[in-house]
């Protein structure tokens, strides 16, 4: 799934539901700041791009401006190979030189997004086949194989050689590696080097075929293997793959992207212990790479975030898109999404919107106080710093209308006072606030095995896991309700609910993980199709939802994709409200020992569970059987939430974003109007707003796309 898809499909994420009025009880845990980090609040810069009687006054604008830091030579390669393991890194020096005489650090970027003509030539393997079997052209960037060893060592020979020569230059700080490994409308590689990838890796997994032909069930079509050789890529075939060889084969890509980057961080960590390291991403949940992984040795996420570019794709390719003052969902996800992976770390954006953003088409420029917003936004969710993205505006290249800071004449942008406004305002907030942790009482289930197995056999064609995902998490946002988002494989007992929609496949250490959860007092709020299926993607043997059955306190009588047919649900107890359509699909419950909380009202289901609440332990597991039309699962979400006790820290209408950090003892509460109107917010404290200086409390304005930052101190 490529970014546009990926924004596409998670766009459901757009239903403001109904918000009743709440205030906070706090008590997430406290911050752990990353190790001592220079405050980062820099630019995408292109020396490489950029004619070099320019370079000294880049960097005398760029101080003046205020920035801390460039990351830069991500896509350089030629430049600095030639020719086959011939390097010049004169160039690159003296940019980096010139820049650190400024007092602006660098962030070196390795360049295995974008390898040199002279390599492509030489070695064609190394182009992704695309599932249709297309082989790339290298006109663009992200064309390469994650598998391809011969790849991997060039790759990693110029990582080498770059950290040789810059492990002890003055100025440099850190390095992101390649560059946005989710990035691509062919992210998944299907060519040769891959299926042998592929067997080798399923032989390290299962050790024998006899173990695949049986966890896969090959019975099935006759497909049982007697060599590993025999084992194909999910290509597309007489009929569809086998679904465990199929989600095997998307843990397999995901594995191979990740090793490739870990082979180039070991030489990194070799090399220049005295750096950090990350890798940027775009975005961070989109289905090819488990963010999880990738991120698992690295020292912190960075991500890049285009709200602009996100509307203009996030309904229908090139259409009108979800306006950019309703954006805001989607972009909090992913910020939400970059803290989580590192279990609440803070990251840094690599990439921020300075303009407008796109490639054949772009976005319009953003309306006065967006980019602020929305650096305001990133540093709500948990960022410790934000670079801009990109110094100037190309004048060439498939780029040349993503705006920069300055015009393509090199004048001020119009977002140019704004931004330097924002760095100095950020920078004044310091390290308490930048560094501090995210204050989230619930979180959400992203479970990537769910997501492989739920686009491999959705069940219904419109059923696709980011769009469920995007509609829980918009519902909740609308509701002020702040989010981690968890594989739930670890110890959830910090959160008061749990939310898991689509949660197809549910594995031993999830079921354990879930109960514990449960049995200790929290509440697990499971959408439909629960526990179908195990880590094999077999259909478990035991009546649904499998293992957590006695859990919610339900069985499945049955399971009904839904297309002309129409079905609604009816209220119930805590849950009593206006009657609700059901879309695409209704799992009917018989309860064992659960409260009903809705019934279906139409066809041979009338009167039958489809809502229901169990007790168990200290806790409570409930059950939304049926994928509720959007007004109406927010109202259910939210419902939910209030009851097990989460309340916003003010109260604020839908389009105002409520967000808190917090470190030791010190709260910040970020207020900010998402919308083109003044927004009334009322503070139930009195505060003092860290960036005028001044207490407020009761009801206050916030003007259009203002933000208020405020803290009980
Ligand atoms: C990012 C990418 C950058 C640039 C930017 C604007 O996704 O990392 O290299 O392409 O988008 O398109």
């Amino acid at each position: 799934m490529d970014r546009r898809v990926f924004l596409k499909t998670v766009s459901g994420t757009l239903c403001l539901s109904a918000v009743r009025p709440w205030t906070l009880t706090f008590t997430a845990s406290s911050a752990q700041p990353a190790a001592a980090l220079p405050q980062l609040f820099g630019a995408d810069y292109y020396p490489d791009q950029t004619d070099k009687s320019l370079w000294e006054e880049d960097a005398r604008m760029m101080a003046e401006f205020g920035i801390t830091n460039v990351r830069i030579a991500e896509f350089a390669w030629v430049l600095m190979e030639p020719s086959e393991g011939h390097y010049d890194f004169v160039w690159l020096h003296n940019a980096v030189d010139i820049l650190h005489a400024h007092k602006i650090a660098t962030i070196l970027g390795t360049p295995s997004a974008a390898p040199p003509p002279w390599l492509t030539e030489k070695y064609p393997e190394v182009f992704i086949v695309s599932e249709q079997g297309m082989t790339l052209s290298p006109e663009g960037r992200r064309f390469t194989c994650p598998s391809n060893k011969l790849y991997r060592k060039l790759s990693v020979n110029i990582a080498t050689e770059m950290a040789k020569s810059f492990a002890n230059t003055p100025g440099i700080i850190g390095w992101q590696i390649d560059n946005e490994y989710t990035l691509g409308p062919n992210s998944r590689c299907y060519c040769k080097s891959c299926r042998e990838g592929f067997q080798g890796w399923l032989k390290a997994k299962y050790g024998s075929l006899d173990t695949i032909n049986k966890t896969w069930g090959t019975a099935f079509w006759g497909q049982v293997y007697s060599d590993f050789s025999q084992i194909p890529a999910p290509t597309p075939s007489g009929g569809p793959p086998n679904p465990g060889m199929a989600l095997d084969y998307d843990r397999y890509q995901s594995h191979a992207n990740v090793a490739s980057m870990e082979e180039q961080l070991v030489v990194l960590r070799e090399l220049c212990p005295n750096h950090f390291v990350t890798t940027n991403n775009v975005p961070l949940l989109a289905d090819v790479v488990d963010a999880f992984d990738l991120y698992a040795k690295l020292d912190f996420v960075s991500h890049d975030n285009y709200p602009g570019f996100a509307s203009i794709h996030a309904q229908g390719e090139g259409g009108n898109g979800v306006p950019l003052d309703q954006i805001a969902p989607i972009v909090a996800l992913m910020h939400d999404a970059a803290r989580s992976v590192k279990g609440g770390k803070p990251f840094l954006i690599m990439e921020e919107q300075s303009g407008k953003a796109g490639q054949p088409i772009f976005s319009p420029q953003p309306d006065k106080g967006q980019l602020r917003l929305w650096s305001y936004q990133a540093v709500a969710h948990g960022a410790m710093g934000i670079n801009y993205f990109r110094w100037d505006t190309a004048t060439f290249g498939a780029e040349q209308y993503w705006h920069g800071i300055l015009n393509h004449d090199r004048s001020k942008s119009p977002g140019f006072d704004e931004i330097a406004q924002t760095i100095r305002e950020l920078k004044a907030l310091g390290p308490e606030v930048l560094q501090s942790a995210y204050g989230a009482q619930a979180a959400l289930c992203f479970d990537y095995d769910s997501d492989w197995a739920t686009a491999i056999q959705s069940g219904h064609p419109k059923i696709k896991y980011a769009t469920d995902i995007g509609v829980w998490y918009g519902s909740l946002w609308a509701g002020h309700v702040g989010l981690d988002i968890v594989d739930a494989t670890k110890d959830l007992s910090r959160y008061k609910v749990l939310f898991a929609p689509l949660m197809y496949v549910v594995s031993n250490e999830q079921a354990k993980s879930i109960r514990e959860f449960v049995g200790g007092g929290g509440v697990f709020v499971s959408g439909f199709r629960l526990g179908v299926k195990n880590s094999a993607s077999l259909i478990v043997k035991m009546p649904l939802p499998g293992l957590l059955r006695d859990v919610m306190g339900v069985t499945l009588i049955d399971y009904v994709p839904l297309y002309t047919e129409k079905q609604s649900v009816k209220f119930a107890g805590m849950l009593t409200g206006p009657d609700a359509d059901c879309q695409y699909w209704a799992d009917v419950l018989k309860t064992e020992g659960a409260e009903v909380l809705a019934t279906y009202t139409k066809g041979d289901h009338t009167g039958q569970a489809a809502i229901t609440s169990n007790t168990f332990g200290k806790g409570k597991a409930i059950y939304v059987g049926s994928r509720l039309e959007p007004p109406a699962i927010g109202r259910v979400l939210n419902i939910l939430a209030a009851t097990a006790g989460i309340r916003p820290a003010v109260e604020a209408p839908v389009g105002v974003e409520v967000a808190m950090r917090h470190y030791g003892q010190t709260d910040t509460t970020f207020v900010l109007n998402h919308t083109s109107k003044p927004q009334t917010v009322t503070l139930g404290k009195s505060y003092k707003e860290l960036l005028a200086g001044f207490r407020l409390s009761g009801a206050i304005t916030v003007e259009p796309y203002g933000v208020r930052v405020l803290s009980l101190a």
